[in-house]
């Protein structure tokens, strides 16, 4: 086992906005078969990734996480056609503005799955984990909590 270090007590908090079609059963699915997850891995259900904006993400390190994922069904298999492709152009979007103030673009990451992948939910989440306890806190004078945080809605209408 590795001694314990700075880097390694370190626990990052991450924002994982999951579509509800996938990514958000998958997370179910890896809980319900004990897969294990980062517990610091806070996740937000959305109806589709396509309502994830760049303003959510940029809130979520405004209000302390560390790193941002935003997971989304398979390519070509979005319910509502392309809202993975389109949150996939934000998130590097906002790794790029991440970039410009000084941060890493690793700290925003979109990734894919389905719902029965349980366990390739919870191996996303675990390597995200790890490059993120690598790059260390952000560094940001973080954001009291709001009581709400303005996140996209949970549920469809
Ligand atoms: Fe899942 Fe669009 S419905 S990403």
């Amino acid at each position: 086992t590795e001694p314990m270090n700075e880097q390694t007590a370190f626990e990052p908090q991450i924002i994982a906005f999951c579509c509800m079609h996938c990514a958000y059963a998958a997370a179910d699915l890896a809980g319900s078969s004990r897969i294990p997850y980062p517990p610091s891995l806070k996740i937000v259900a959305i109806p589709c990734t396509g309502r994830t904006d760049m303003g959510h993400m940029l809130k979520s390190f405004e209000y302390g996480a560390d790193g941002v994922m935003v997971a989304g069904c398979l390519e070509g298999r979005c319910h509502y056609q392309s809202g993975n492709l389109y949150a996939r152009q934000r998130v590097e979007h906002v790794a790029g503005m991440l970039e410009q103030i000084g941060l890493e673009k690793e700290r925003a990451r979109m990734v894919n799955v389905s719902a029965g992948q349980g366990a390739r939910f919870a191996e996303l989440a675990n390597e995200f984990a790890e490059t993120i306890t690598e790059l260390g806190p952000t560094g940001l004078k973080k954001k009291p909590a709001p009581t709400e945080i303005p996140l996209p809605a949970g549920k469809p209408e």
